[in-house]
């Protein structure tokens, strides 16, 4: 009984570890902004001899970057972009991938800007484009080529599409693609890496099995790997159907293929360090196929109705699955560690600069308080002093009038007698 389809609740996929570790990660700094919010509000009640303005300050600037951090982790995705030549089937190997037709495809030069397609959080399909915050509505692939086609965009631009995340579980799990128009139609493409490529977790580069890899599409990814520290790339040899005509060359050009890719990814580019790594960056697979027996599936009809060419092809379906779990554990441990790397060594930064403002300002108070310790202490030695120096006042005082009341007694008693 082979499917297409791993289960929609299934939580095994790799791709959990980054959902998991986003939430985690994104809880950790829900605590972390609720305990700086505090100490702000905390700090601004304090007299101004303890918190200066400066540091009630500081810690609200914190505050705000908390803020700012938990804004982008809510945004984080994992991020796979598709290279190659025209035709090659990159859009065909994405709307596989979501099990759905989105993107445009066909023969001749049809994507013809990036298409970033990535998932809604109410269940809406929508296109945004870049200058613009408008959501134009697009419910078909039918609609979302006219809308391409009428937008007058240059081939760098980027659109954003926006589709339910229901039925395709890589969008529900974070992960957003990016389609591109042929590399062999641009001459941007310094720009085109600038722009899409720079915080890419994967890239994945669909080449035509029935020629072989070509030297565009071989610059593209010098490129690529001059301006990024190893990037990851898939290199998929699509169209792998078309062999089935001709199966008695099959497993030699397949040979070929995989040796002269995995020396592109090992000896070329020196992105993979081993040749059996790299062996499981190669896959045969035909996109076409693929789409239709998912389609199929969720038609429940013979998952290989309309496809021409059975003659391998469970084999090739198979590959197709083989390649999505690479991926998947790929994409989940780069994007964790890229993304959440960053974002950490900043929360420890702000926290250990959070602890010290505090830890003055307790060290501050514990001074203060130890001052008025002393003070009072030499207070109430002064204030025995004052009394003793009181009593012994009172008691000459009392002798001195005794005496008087003597002198004058006798000068009264004298003064009578005489
Ligand atoms: P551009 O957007 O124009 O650069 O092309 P693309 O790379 O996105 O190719 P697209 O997915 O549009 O596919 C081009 C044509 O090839 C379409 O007619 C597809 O149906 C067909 N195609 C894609 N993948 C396969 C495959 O694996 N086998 C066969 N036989 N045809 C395929
Ligand atoms: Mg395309």
């Amino acid at each position: 009984h082979l499917t297409t389809s791993r289960t929609l609740s299934n939580t095994a996929s790799p791709l959990q570890i980054f959902v998991r570790a986003k939430k985690k990660i994104n809880d950790i700094f829900a605590d972390i902004e609720s305990y700086s919010e505090e100490s702000f509000y905390f700090l601004e009640e304090l007299p101004k001899n303890l918190a200066n303005k400066g540091t009630v300050e500081e810690i609200g600037t914190y505050v705000k970057k908390l803020q700012a951090i938990r804004y982008v982790l809510s945004r984080d995705h994992m991020k796979c972009v598709f290279f190659g030549r025209t035709s090659n089937g990159k859009s065909s190997v994405i709307n596989a991938m979501l099990r759905e037709k989105i993107l445009p495809s066909g023969i001749g030069h049809t994507t013809n800007c990036f298409l970033q397609v990535e998932g809604s959080e109410n269940g809406d399909s929508y296109l945004i484009t870049e200058d613009s915050d408008e959501k134009q509505n697009v419910k078909s692939v039918a609609q979302l080529a006219h809308a391409l086609c009428t937008e007058k965009i240059g081939c760098s631009a980027l659109m954003r599409v926006v589709w339910p995340k229901d039925k395709c579980p890589l969008l529900r799990d974070d992960v957003v693609f990016v389609d591109s128009p042929g590399i062999d139609v641009s001459p941007n493409l310094d720009e085109w890496i600038d722009k899409h490529c720079v915080d890419a977790d994967v890239f994945v580069l669909v080449a035509n099995a029935e020629s072989t890899l070509m030297l565009t599409e071989k610059n593209f990814f010098h490129k690529v790997s001059s301006r990024l520290s190893k990037p990851n790339i898939f290199i998929l040899n699509n169209r792998w159907d078309a062999s089935a005509n001709e199966p008695e060359y099959l497993e030699e050009v397949k040979k070929q293929h995989l040796q002269r890719s995995v020396d592109f990814l090992v000896n070329e580019l020196k992105v993979i360090s081993s040749k059996e790594e790299a062996e499981n960056r190669v896959f045969f697979v035909s996109a076409k196929e693929v789409l239709q027996a998912r389609l199929n599936e969720q038609k429940k009809v013979p998952i290989h109705s309309g496809i021409a060419m059975t003659e391998g092809f469970f084999g090739r379906l198979h590959e197709f699955e083989n390649f999505e779990k690479q991926f998947e554990e790929c994409i989940s441990r780069s994007a964790v560690r890229t993304k959440f790397d960053h974002h950490t060594s900043r929360g420890k930064l702000i926290v250990s600069n959070i602890r010290m403002c505090m830890e003055n300002i307790r060290e501050t108070s514990l001074k203060k308080s130890e001052e008025l310790q002393g003070q009072k202490v030499e207070l109430s030695r002064a204030i025995e002093e004052t009394e003793r120096q009181m009593l012994l006042v009172t008691k000459e005082a009392k002798n001195r009038i005794r005496n008087m009341v003597e002198e004058v007694e006798i000068k009264v008693s004298k003064a009578l007698s005489e």
